[in-house]
């Protein structure tokens, strides 16, 4: 029996949202979205939008805005849980565009909880999409015997030197990247990374003191069918994917060596489920596929999927933002559901080329996304 059989997703008509929709229906649940059909992600009309059409007739759809109070009290009404996944979520683009950014984000979920806790309502349940990106470089150990630290940002200069690996802080020496867990001290590199720690102190801090239970979900880079082939300030799959299908030159930043670690879509929306009719208490907990694989790979192993002719080169540049590695600890993850499963990367990403093949090209717009962030010195 279903405990929580209401649930509002805000962004769900996005990749995550449209996803977790559509899977929640098929569970029996009562699904309801609050999405604004940003056209970044969109496109210019709702009609040419694959994934809203995915969704749209299948779930309750409100045509709303987070960062709009009433949008808000109009879509809670009668819910029991409320999947806060509406965001602006390029890392890039946040470091020029702060106060969108922290509007959206900061803004759109403090306006939640002021309607939680000024208006009578039934929520139970908050599950925040939280990101890998509040931790920054996250956890390295020294090579030498120094011992675990958590890296700083990496600094202008020392990109400009073509150091991409962060040293240890007291020896200097070389030092290698750790699985991150979820009690690593977050340094966010970016400013989207702001707006995510932000959104999960004020939902802990809030849902303590309201009796909300809040499930904070730090997922890593997650792709999968659906991924927005539009966007070109995210999902570096989708950036390379449309790049390789038209032969056009692949660019790797700094070294190629830097990592990610891809979790596969339906990974996701299984974490959000199952954080859905978790028991009544608070969790952070980090979604991935525990291991990393290197930008430069995964261009190689995409290349070879697309059978693409695009020359793929290392640059050597760099985006002040980015981080070099992080891949997720999930000791915690396994403590909570023992059963939980990894989508290995081979068989998601067969899925992704396939469902990516049906799908149409779009213009290659991330060398101005790069012009915008060169402009400004970044
Ligand atoms: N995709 C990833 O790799 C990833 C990784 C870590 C965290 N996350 C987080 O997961 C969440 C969902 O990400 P996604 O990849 O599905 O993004 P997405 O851009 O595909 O979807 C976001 C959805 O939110 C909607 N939206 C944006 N601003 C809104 C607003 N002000 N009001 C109402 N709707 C709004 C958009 O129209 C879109 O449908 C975000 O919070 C993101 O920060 C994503
Ligand atoms: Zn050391």
């Amino acid at each position: 029996m279903k405990k929580n059989k209401n649930i509002l997703i805000s962004g769900g008509a996005g990749f995550i949202g449209s996803n977790l929709a559509l899977y929640l229906k098929s569970l029996d649940y009562n699904v309801s979205v609050l999405d604004n059909l940003k056209q970044q992600v969109h496109g210019d009309s709702p009609d040419n939008s694959v994934l809203y059409q995915n969704i749209k007739n299948k779930v309750n759809f409100i045509l709303g805005d987070v960062t709009v109070k009433e949008d808000w009290i109009e879509a809670i009404d009668g819910q029991d849980v409320i999947v806060h996944l509406a965001a602006e979520t390029g890392t890039g683009q946040s470091m020029y565009e702060i106060s969108r950014y922290v509007k959206e984000n900061v803004e759109g979920t403090a306006i939640l909880w002021d309607v939680l806790v000024n208006k009578k309502n039934t929520i139970k349940k908050i599950v925040l999409a939280s990101s890998r990106a509040i931790y920054g470089e996250g956890l390295y150990k020294c090579q030498g015997v120094c011992g675990l630290f958590t890296a700083q940002p990496r600094t202008k200069t020392e990109f400009q030197a073509r150091c991409w690996d962060p040293i240890c802080p007291v020896c200097s020496g070389p030092a290698q990247p750790m699985a991150t867990p979820e009690t690593a001290i977050p340094i966010p590199v970016s400013l989207y990374a702001c707006t995510k720690l932000a959104q999960e102190q004020m939902s802990l801090t809030m849902g303590k003191a309201l009796g909300i239970s809040v499930a904070v979900l730090r997922l890593q880079n997650v792709y999968g069918p659906g991924q927005s082939l539009r966007n070109p300030y995210t999902g570096i799959l989708s950036i390379f994917s449309n790049q390789l299908r038209q032969n056009l030159p692949v660019n790797i930043y700094e070294d190629g060596a830097e990592s990610r670690d891809f979790v596969f879509v339906k990974d996701v929306v299984q974490a959000c489920t199952r954080a859905i009719e978790f028991r009544d208490r608070s969790i952070v907990v980090n979604i991935g596929s525990g291991r990393p694989t290197s930008i430069l790979e995964l261009a190689g192993i995409l290349k070879q999927c697309w059978r693409s002719d695009s020359p793929v080169t290392v640059t050597g540049a760099f985006r002040v933002g980015d981080i070099r590695h992080n891949w997720a600890d999930l000791t915690q993850l396994y403590q909570l559901w023992p059963d939980w499963k990894i989508m290995n990367l081979d068989t998601g990403l067969a899925q992704f080329i396939t469902w990516a093949r049906g799908q149409s090209v779009f213009e290659d717009k991330t060398h101005s996304a790069e012009r915008e962030l060169k402009a400004r010195n970044l």
